[in-house]
């Protein structure tokens, strides 16, 4: 017996890593994006995303554990909810590839501007969906769209066709909700067949299931006599098409109770084969993992892998892995918007750290690697050097220079036992970071636009000079925004009023973020965008106004240094004005704080002024900027929020 078992064992380890193996098509083809617009509740906006990105961080674990999962995040009006679920053909990591780059075009429906949203993205092979209501066990709704091919079918007959496409569809519809939601059939007439499959999600019971179906039938008609044809229901999902696409191996994705117990009777019958399959199956399976993996990365690479491959900045996966301990957690430096950090040594001893990104760039590797290429030929003292990346592996790693001393932000706030930093190393930290921005604005090559410049993005080496981090991580990124809209969530007090209500993009943008952490690093205090606090924008502005602004000051400053800190807050003021034109370039800036005898203008209003904390979302959308010059109150020129709420 516990030979058999033993053999059971093995023979179904192989079993099921040679049906992934043959298996490799994630069917992560989108086939239509709903957004949907909900009723603008304007202050819980930020509320929202934080419980939006909430929900899709635990969405995923539970993809890769059961195949669908439903979460819910938030109370009252901000509540989210989330629901992904991968279609049952899917074998579990074709279903993970789907599903990870799904999560990454679900976001251009998130709520950049003032509208909350509700957003479904259909790919062929998963589903994800989230919104504020629950949907879970919806069947139909305002946004069921019907998605049909342009191409008619090479059919003989099309008066046939339609016919038995219908007959086919209509059968799935019956099946499914009798087969525990799912169920796929092909019919061949004349020199034409038709493949079909329909789904109803894991949480639609039987009989809406039944109704889903029978108004997906009576919508898909209306492709026919099309070559394909997707009806994309709240609650299910059905679709024919002449192109075979779903997966009918002889290994069932999911082996429920039935089909292991048939599978144990074929063992049964069959055992004295057994070893014999097993080493022809052993065989074939090392020859067939390489093959694999080859035209897998050939694809990937295309052209480039053989650039890649010579490039001393690409990082083989298997040796970061090693680096970092396989991502132990010890080895965790920190978590950003775009992905955790782990501190990682190399075989050559020496120490890096690498970004594990969350994001997946199957689909623009090559685009990838020449941004990388290109941002790692950027070197200045104050910005961290990018080393390379890694693009081979199941995620992407970014590889860079290790900064020992923690960021600005866990010096100033984290870190209890930290010597309070002295005035001399605020100002080389204020114009060193002036200086490594002023040379991605005007001095390196690409101009680059940080876009993300905070406390938590400048680091401190052993002597306190400042490393600003994370540049250029937008570039990498081009498709998605991805980076842009998780840091909206993370960051919103640091962000341009032009850029949060226009998408407006700017050399100015990063002025403005940069004018915040001087005050910050200066009066040694957050700049907190929540309810419950008075910005300190707010504060050192009417400080500035009676001219008292020494007032505003760090108290463990040193009193003859009251001078130049009181300075050191003007310039910050002059960089947070309202309107981008009047900000000084960073160039400018750096002028200002190595020459004292540099005349500094008297700054106009910061933004969100006129309000109290708590009405700073509403201003944003109303009053602030319809008091103010037509610069702000008309989003015109490049809207980076238009391109990303459109789909493509
Ligand atoms: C959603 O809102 C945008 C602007 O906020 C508008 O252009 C669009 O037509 C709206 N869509 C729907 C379906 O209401
Ligand atoms: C929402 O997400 C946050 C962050 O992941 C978590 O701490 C919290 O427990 C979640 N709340 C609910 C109700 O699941
Ligand atoms: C099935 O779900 C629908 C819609 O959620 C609900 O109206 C119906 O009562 C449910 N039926 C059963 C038998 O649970
Ligand atoms: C559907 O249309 C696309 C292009 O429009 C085409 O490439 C494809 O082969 C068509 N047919 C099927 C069955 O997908
Ligand atoms: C089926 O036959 C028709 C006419 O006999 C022809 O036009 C069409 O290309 C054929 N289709 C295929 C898939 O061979
Ligand atoms: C298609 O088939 C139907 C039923 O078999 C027949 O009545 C019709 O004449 C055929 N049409 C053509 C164009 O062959
Ligand atoms: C649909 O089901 C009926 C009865 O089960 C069967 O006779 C017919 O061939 C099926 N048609 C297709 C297109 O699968
Ligand atoms: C699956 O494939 C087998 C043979 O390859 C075929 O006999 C069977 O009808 C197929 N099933 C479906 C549902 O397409």
């Amino acid at each position: 017996m516990n030979q058999f078992l033993f053999f059971f064992l093995i023979f179904f380890f192989f079993f099921s890593l040679f049906a992934k193996l043959s298996l490799s098509d994630p069917r992560a083809t989108e086939a239509a994006l709903v957004c949907t617009n909900r009723t603008a509740s304007t202050t819980e906006r930020q509320t929202f995303i934080s419980n939006y990105l909430a929900v899709m961080d635990a969405v995923t674990p539970l993809i890769v554990q059961q195949r669908f999962a439903a979460v819910v995040n938030g109370t009252g009006d901000t509540k989210v909810f989330g629901y992904g679920e991968c279609m049952k053909d899917l074998d579990q990591s074709d279903c993970n590839v789907c599903f990870a780059q799904c999560k990454t075009q679900i976001l251009r429906c998130l709520p950049f501007q003032l509208v909350t949203r509700g957003g479904r993205l259909f790919y062929d092979g998963c589903y994800l969906r989230y919104d504020d209501y629950n949907f879970f066990s919806e069947s139909l709704s305002e946004g069921d769209r019907t998605v049909c091919n342009t191409s008619d079918a090479a059919s003989s007959n099309q008066t046939v066709f339609r016919d038995y496409v219908l007959q086919l569809v209509r059968n799935l519809s019956v099946e499914a909700p009798k087969n525990d939601g799912f169920f796929v059939g092909s019919v061949s007439r004349g020199n034409v067949s038709v493949y079909g499959l329909a789904q109803c999600w894991e949480l639609v019971n039987k009989s809406a299931c039944e109704s889903c179906l029978a108004n997906a039938v009576s919508r898909i008609r209306s492709c026919l006599p099309k070559e394909e044809g997707r009806a994309l229901n709240a609650g299910c999902y059905l679709r024919y098409s002449t192109e075979k696409f779903y997966y009918n191996s002889t290994a069932p994705p999911v082996i429920g109770n039935r089909g292991r117990r048939k599978l144990a009777v074929i063992l049964a019958t069959t055992f004295s084969t057994l070893a014999l399959t097993l080493i022809i199956a052993t065989a074939v399976f090392c020859v067939n993992k390489k093959l694999v993996r080859k035209r897998r990365e050939r694809k990937q690479l295309g052209a480039l892998s053989h650039i890649v491959n010579k490039s001393k900045l690409n990082f083989s996966y298997e040796s970061l892995e090693r680096a970092t301990n396989y991502f132990h957690d010890s080895n965790k430096l920190g978590q950003g918007g775009s992905g955790s950090v782990y501190k990682g040594t190399l075989p050559n001893g020496k120490v890096v750290a690498i970004k594990r990104l969350f994001f997946n760039t199957r689909q623009w590797v090559d685009h990838f690697f020449n941004e990388v290429n290109l941002i790692s030929s950027i070197y200045h003292k104050n910005l961290v050097k990018l080393l390379g990346c890694s693009i081979t592996g199941p995620e992407s790693l970014l590889v860079y220079e290790y900064v020992p001393n923690q960021s600005l932000h866990d010096y100033l706030f984290v870190k209890k036992d930290a010597e309070p930093l002295r005035w001399e190393a605020r100002f080389k930290i204020v114009l060193g970071t002036a200086e490594g921005l002023a040379y991605l604005h005007e001095e390196s090559k690409l101009r680059i636009i940080h876009r993300d410049i905070k406390l938590s993005n400048v680091l401190l080496d052993e002597d306190l000079i400042p490393k600003i981090a994370d540049f250029g991580l937008a570039r990498l990124f081009p498709e998605d925004k991805t980076h842009i809209s998780t840091a909206v969530a993370g960051t919103l007090g640091y962000m341009a009023p032009e850029y949060v209500v226009c998408g407006k993009l700017s050399e100015k943008v990063d002025v403005y973020s940069f004018g915040v952490l001087v005050i910050e690093v200066i009066c040694g205090k957050r700049n907190k965008f929540s309810e419950d606090s008075v910005s300190i924008l707010h504060m050192v502005w009417n400080h500035y106004e009676v001219d008292k602004l020494c007032e505003a000051v760090d108290p463990i400053i040193e009193d003859n240094f009251l001078k130049e800190a009181s300075r050191l807050l003007k310039i910050g003021l002059l960089c947070v004005q309202a309107y981008a034109e009047m900000r000084p370039s960073m160039s400018t800036v750096v002028q200002m704080l190595t020459d004292d005898a540099h005349e500094i203008p008297q700054p106009t209003q910061p933004p969100f002024l006129n309000s109290s904390s708590t009405e700073v979302s509403q201003n944003i959308a109303s009053e602030t900027y319809n008091s103010q010059p037509e610069s702000y109150t008309q989003c015109s020129g490049n809207s980076m929020t238009q391109s990303m709420i459109e789909p493509r």
